[in-house]
């Protein structure tokens, strides 16, 4: 086993950002999931579940990127009704536009985005509040809202296997914030569907939520988490493993736990100064002091420590299975293609790609220990 001593430290370089250049236009259109409504796979509303589907080319046929979207969750019965009467497509489908332009690492752009550009790329939209792992048969006796984000990921992996998935060589399971910790619950049953021989990773973005037991202490966290094994019934998507052996199965929800018994390779990447986990784990206020950089010596303190909490907690195993890219900058998602350098000369793709592909393993924390604005990398605090 790897010990904390791999973590490599790396000085914050100040280089000129270069700009990343907008490509054209990539317009995909909406798919439907086969069969939704009587698979149950359905959104809060009780709307049938959709995707994006780009199909891939040439010697990109055979591999295929799913990006699952992000978005908080609904954890108890009014939180869910509201999203799924006002929350736009966040509990629905049926606003959902025709076609969706792909960017970043979805692009078909090869020279913007070299390693994923004629891949099989589908973004999931979410609208199930619970992460993709709801799955209650009724709806809600009093609210008539359904709970079924686990079969939301069932039935979208169905569809893509029978689009040639089973064939896959390579395959990236991503996604961002709610869609990040997706990607985690679900990583090895991605990897259970594909080929044995095929080269399956996982890359959660934004999503390595910490059980804070010093400081104010994952308040929201714990509340969120216990309402998605209540109302959502999330258990079943959790090791049982893990659920046996805790206090309560909603801890399996927080990363440091769960990954314990994730045996596919996870690429955790991440802000030390997410906006999220300094709000919800510590106070409103701390997010609003950092964002506006004019924090108290109290404020800071706690944040450093949170800081601390988050890198004590990162998986200890091997790099090869749990690679680690920890900036500094102040952000919550942020892009695939920033042009910010942590190491040398590489950028996040960069590395990643280094990684995925097995020519390096790294685990990368930023040693600037101090919030960093990083807009000009592309890297932009999120308004809360
Ligand atoms: C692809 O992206 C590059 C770099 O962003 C850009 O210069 C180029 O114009 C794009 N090519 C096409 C065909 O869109
Ligand atoms: C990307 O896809 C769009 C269609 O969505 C197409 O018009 C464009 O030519 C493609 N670009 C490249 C570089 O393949
Ligand atoms: C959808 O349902 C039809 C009719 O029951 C069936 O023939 C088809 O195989 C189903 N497709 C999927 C992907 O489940
Ligand atoms: C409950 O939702 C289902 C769709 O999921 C709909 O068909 C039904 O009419 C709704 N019932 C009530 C009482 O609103
Ligand atoms: C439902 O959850 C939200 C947070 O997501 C909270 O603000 C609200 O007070 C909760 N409502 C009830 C009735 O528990
Ligand atoms: C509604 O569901 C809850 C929980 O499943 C149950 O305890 C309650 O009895 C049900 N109420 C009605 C009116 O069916």
């Amino acid at each position: 086993m790897a010990t904390i001593a791999t973590v490599i430290l790396v000085l914050g370089f100040i280089l000129t950002p270069l700009h990343a250049q907008t490509p054209p236009p990539n317009n995909v259109p909406i798919s439907w999931v086969q069969n939704a409504t009587s698979k149950g796979a359905v959104c809060l509303d009780g709307t049938p579940s959709a995707y994006y589907f780009q199909q891939g080319q040439g010697k990109g046929a055979n591999k295929w990127l799913i990006f699952l979207q992000g978005g908080g969750w609904c954890v108890n019965q009014t939180d869910c009704l509201s999203r799924a009467t006002y929350g736009g497509s966040s509990g629905s489908t049926k606003n959902l536009r025709q076609s969706m332009e792909f960017g970043d690492f979805l692009s078909n752009n090869s020279t913007y985005n070299p390693d994923f550009y004629n891949w099989n790329r589908i973004y999931v939209p979410y609208c199930d509040g619970s992460s993709f792992t709801g799955d209650v048969e009724a709806p809600d006796n009093l609210t008539n809202v359904t709970y079924r984000g686990a079969r939301i990921f069932k039935a979208t992996m169905d569809d893509l296997l029978s689009r040639g998935m089973n064939f896959a060589q390579n395959a990236l399971l991503t996604g961002s914030s709610a869609g990040g910790l997706a990607t985690m619950i679900h990583c090895d049953r991605f990897r259970e569907l594909l080929p044995l021989f095929a080269r399956v990773k996982c890359l959660p973005f934004a999503a390595y939520f910490v059980h804070e037991k010093n400081l104010p202490g994952s308040r929201y966290f714990e509340l969120a988490f216990d309402g998605l094994i209540n109302l959502h019934g999330s258990a079943g998507m959790l090791p049982p493993l893990c659920t046996s052996i805790m206090s309560k199965p909603s801890l399996c929800l927080f990363p440091q736990y769960l990954l314990q018994y994730v045996t596919t390779p996870v690429f955790i990447a991440m802000s030390s100064f997410d906006q999220i986990q300094i709000k919800w784990n510590l106070f409103r206020e701390d997010e609003v002091c950092l964002v506006g950089q004019n924090c108290t010596n109290d404020q800071k303190e706690a944040i450093q420590e949170l800081r601390y909490d988050l890198l004590d907690a990162l998986p200890k195993a091997l790099p090869s299975l749990r690679g680690i890219w920890i900036m500094s900058c102040i952000a919550h998602e942020f892009p695939y293609h920033s042009t910010l350098k942590v190491i040398g000369e590489k950028t996040f793709a960069d590395i990643f790609s280094d990684w995925y592909f097995d020519y390096t393993y790294l685990q990368i924390i930023d040693a600037n220990t101090d919030p960093r604005i990083c807009s000009t990398y592309g890297i932009i605090p999120k308004k809360l």
